[in-house]
């Protein structure tokens, strides 16, 4: 493994499935009650530029339950980029703290942070990306279904962070992807790419389309997130017209397979991309996916600041 997870594009298909695996076994040794503190003593640092609930809870209990320790750094109190540069927070950091998890706006800050960072530097989501969420979210489709390879996930709505490391992550498992965004909202061309490589590799496809109904057509998961991500506010009538069509209700559910999963990173905005009807309706499995975030970190921070006793 690198050092950092910056990005799922970081990782290899073995890093993948070495995360996925080490999940499945600290969240089964958890659950039973067994204590393994690979991280004892360790401290993490967790600067963030925009709010959380998942992200920061999951953090700070995971590498409690690592037996290390967790400090909350506040937009306010860092200041990153402002009360002194990225290169020198990173590198003052690093004499401090044992591995460092950022929130922010600018997904370079997390890039730079990374490369002038000593200590792990794991993204815990920026404009670009959101890979700790998508780690969570191909754990919870395996637990559910057995495996990943083979089935299809069809994403709803913008073409956004979530999406983004979804689609990457998809190529790692070789897991089919359709993605239906309005136009203008689509995906980052270079994480299309990126993303299509690594599925031509694994042997699934990757497709793109501006018709909700025809991604979630034969889905086994459809999947969606907001219409207005955080530092888009100033965007949000204009968004919310835009993506009346993709909205993921009942009628939409319907088209897809039968056991169909329904997946949303939350915080969800009901009523807009999702219907209280879906979010909390039989097919969704949106509250194993947030308690993932959890499990599949923990595997994450073990495998980079731990000692190598995790895998
Ligand atoms: N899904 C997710 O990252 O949630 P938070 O924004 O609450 O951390
Ligand atoms: N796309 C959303 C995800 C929140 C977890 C955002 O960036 O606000």
């Amino acid at each position: 493994m690198r050092k950092d997870l910056v990005s799922i594009a970081d990782l290899s298909v073995e890093d993948f499935w070495r995360i996925m695996h080490t999940a499945a076994r600290l969240k089964a040794e958890q659950k039973a009650g067994t204590a393994r503190p690979l991280l004892a003593g360790k401290v993490l640092g967790m600067i963030f530029q925009k709010p959380s609930l998942r992200t920061r809870v999951s953090f700070e209990v995971g590498m409690r339950q690592l037996g290390g320790h967790a400090m909350y750094l506040a937009p306010d109190e860092i200041q990153l980029g402002r009360r002194e540069s990225v290169p020198d927070a990173a590198r003052v950091l690093s004499r401090f703290v044992d591995g460092i998890m950022i929130r922010t706006f600018a997904h370079r800050e997390v890039e730079v942070l990374a490369e002038h960072a000593t200590v792990p530097v794991v993204n815990g989501l920026s404009d670009f990306s959101h890979p700790c969420q998508a780690l969570a979210d191909m754990l919870t489709i395996y637990e559910k279904r057995g495996r990943l390879e083979g089935l299809t996930l069809a994403y709803v709505g913008d073409g956004n962070n979530v999406a983004h490391s979804l689609l990457l992550a998809a190529g790692l498992a070789g897991m089919n992807m359709a993605v239906a965004s309005p136009q203008g909202y689509e995906c980052d061309p270079q994480v299309v790419a990126r993303a299509r490589a690594s599925a031509q590799a694994n042997g699934c496809v990757l497709r793109f389309v501006a018709d909700p109904r025809e991604a979630v057509r034969d889905a086994d998961i459809i999947y969606t997130d907001v219409w207005v991500s955080m530092g888009q506010e100033t965007e949000q009538q204009q968004r919310v017209s835009v993506f009346d069509p993709y909205r993921v209700d009942a009628r939409l559910v319907e088209l897809a397979s039968p056991d169909v999963l329904v997946m949303h990173c939350l915080p969800a905005h009901r009523g807009e991309e999702i219907t209280d009807e879906v979010l909390d309706g039989p097919h969704s499995i949106v509250l194993d996916q947030a308690e993932n975030r959890l499990h599949a970190q923990k595997a994450v921070l073990a495998l980079l600041m731990g000692n190598g006793g995790a895998g």
